[in-house]
């Protein structure tokens, strides 16, 4: 049997406004997969990753994060998934090292400095440790909520544009540390409007558009003739 990270089967979503954002999606990634979803703008992204992630409740369908569905299972599937939305938000008064001991705290986990450390040199925020979240550039907050994401070292890692605001430099340096943590394990599943970043990070891809899965391939296959600019519009805009 296929050792799958993400199992998401007919997940429907009608917003109150009446948007119908998600109609029977259905996709599974498996363990140790760098996974790409990529659409347009209002295609259901970050509606599919925060039903995921927990604050948009879907209408039907069901979500299984490694075997484990996670309604039944909500703490255990919260514990093994590291999310970074696309929205930043930090009402905290805390500086970067508080926010991240913080969020350690929230898994219970204790003595996290080291790891912590470690990460924030990764993400290139080590000069930033004692600064105010709030003081702090909309990169730099890109780049923490990333950190956010990663402190209870979970399993499978769901990046809602993380690098959306990352300097060209920064966002290099975000792909190599993703990409070494995919090469050490972690599932990644990665929403981007840099094609190119989804073309050089993720194995496969999905191409989602009003609401609806309209391809999954890899990578190599979906490139193999065409630029994955033109393989885009054409799925996401002709759909
Ligand atoms: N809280 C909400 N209430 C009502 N409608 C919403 C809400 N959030 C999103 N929508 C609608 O659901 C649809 C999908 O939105 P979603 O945010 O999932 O798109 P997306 O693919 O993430 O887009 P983007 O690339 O701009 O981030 C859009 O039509 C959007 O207007
Ligand atoms: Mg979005």
């Amino acid at each position: 049997m296929q050792d799958f990270a993400i199992q998401i089967e007919n997940v429907d979503k009608t917003y109150a406004s009446g948007t119908h954002a998600l109609k029977g999606i259905s996709f599974d990634i498996k363990k140790g997969e760098f996974f790409g979803l990529l659409g347009p703008n209002g295609s259901g992204k970050s509606t599919i990753i925060n039903i995921m992630s927990g604050p948009v409740k879907r209408n039907s369908g069901t979500i299984k994060i490694a075997g484990l569905d996670i309604d039944e299972n909500r703490e255990e599937t919260k514990r093994l998934l590291g999310v970074v939305p696309q929205e930043i938000s930090f009402d905290s008064f805390f500086s970067v090292n508080e926010s991240l001991l913080q969020q350690s705290g929230y898994y219970g986990i204790r003595n996290n400095q080291g790891y912590i450390d470690e990460i924030l040199e990764k993400l290139n925020l080590s000069d930033k440790k004692h600064t105010n979240t709030r003081m702090l550039s909309g990169g730099m907050r890109r780049r923490l909520l990333v950190a956010k994401a990663l402190v209870h070292k979970p399993k499978v890692l769901v990046l809602d544009e993380p690098t959306a605001g990352v300097d060209v430099e920064l966002r290099h340096n975000l792909w190599k540390y993703m990409q070494k943590l995919n090469e050490e394990g972690l599932t990644i599943l990665l929403t981007t409007h840099y094609l190119e970043e989804a073309e050089q990070l993720c194995e496969r891809l999905a191409f989602i558009s009003r609401g609806k899965i309209v391809k999954i391939d890899t990578t190599k296959n979906i490139i193999e003739n065409d630029k994955l600019e033109d393989v885009f519009i054409k799925l996401t805009y002709d759909s």
